[in-house]
């Protein structure tokens, strides 16, 4: 089959907008050829690179990825190392090109913690892409969800220490816009090499995302990987709590308004 378009058998009204992806596997896929872990890393952000086109290529809107989450910093200092500088070599490569293919780039997470090199090149890499409107691709890189929620409270705590806005105005709304990724709720989480769990990522976006778990890993994580993973989401009926005859299926998928 031809995947350079979107496959026949997929009903474009009926695409994830937004599809998150946790890319795990990377450092069994290299044990099992003999290599280093940092192989499956590098061959790990070739296959982000070939999504992120795919899901332009098909009509995909954004796209979300957990690069590196608060507890990687665990990980052997050379790993870490290795992770580091890739993030940087990737920016620098491809900024260009992701620039003139119209995708807008963010980075999610602590950035404070990271290297002022790493820092740079991502404050350029978001302004440079800010007006772009092809698809949207989110970074997560330092990024775990509690303390991106426990901000998102700080921020709106402080707001009300102020005087800006009551206790009781405190809204789902109000926490939402304070998160880093600021309103952008996943349709669709995949996670690769057979685990299935959320591992600390975007908590409270995902309240009504559909999961998809495979057993490939991510380095395997081809179009066909897509195409398949597409396939299982179209054929899921997404309720957000309701009765199944309140929800259009087969249709672009909308949240209903919470009405009683
Ligand atoms: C998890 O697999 C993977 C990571 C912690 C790193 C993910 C990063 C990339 C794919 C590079 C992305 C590049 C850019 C530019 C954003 P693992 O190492 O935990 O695999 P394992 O469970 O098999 O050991």
């Amino acid at each position: 089959m031809n995947l350079s378009s979107l496959p026949d058998d997929l009903a474009p009204q009926c695409l994830p907008q937004h599809i998150a992806v946790i890319m795990d596997g990377n450092g069994r896929w290299a044990n099992h050829r003999g290599l280093p872990r940092i192989a499956g890393h590098r061959q790990g952000a070739k296959v982000l690179k070939d999504l992120l086109r795919c899901c332009k290529d098909w009509g995909i809107g954004a796209l979300t990825a957990y690069a590196f989450s608060t507890e990687n910093w665990q990980r052997p200092a050379a790993e870490v190392d290795f992770l580091m500088v890739l993030f940087e070599k990737m920016l620098r490569k491809e900024l260009k090109k992701m620039h003139a293919e119209g995708v807008r780039i963010r980075f999610v997470g602590d950035l404070s913690g990271l290297s002022p090199a790493l820092q740079q090149e991502m404050s350029r890499a978001m302004t440079e892409t800010a007006h772009n409107q092809t698809i949207d691709f989110n970074v997560a890189i330092n990024y775990g969800s509690r303390s991106e929620i426990v901000q998102a409270c700080q921020q709106v705590a402080q707001k009300v220490s102020r005087g800006e806005m009551t206790a009781d105005a405190i809204s789902e709304e109000t926490i939402t816009q304070h998160l880093y990724t600021a309103g952008c709720d996943p349709d669709l989480l995949i996670r690769t090499s057979g685990e299935q769990r959320l591992s600390n990522f975007l908590l409270w976006q995902l309240a009504y995302t559909e999961m998809y778990f495979t057993d490939a890993f991510w380095p395997d994580f081809d179009r066909s990987e897509l195409h398949r993973a597409l396939l299982t989401y179209q054929g899921r009926d997404r309720r957000f709590g309701q009765a199944t005859d309140r929800v259009a299926v087969g249709h672009r998928i909308v949240k209903p308004a919470l009405t009683a």
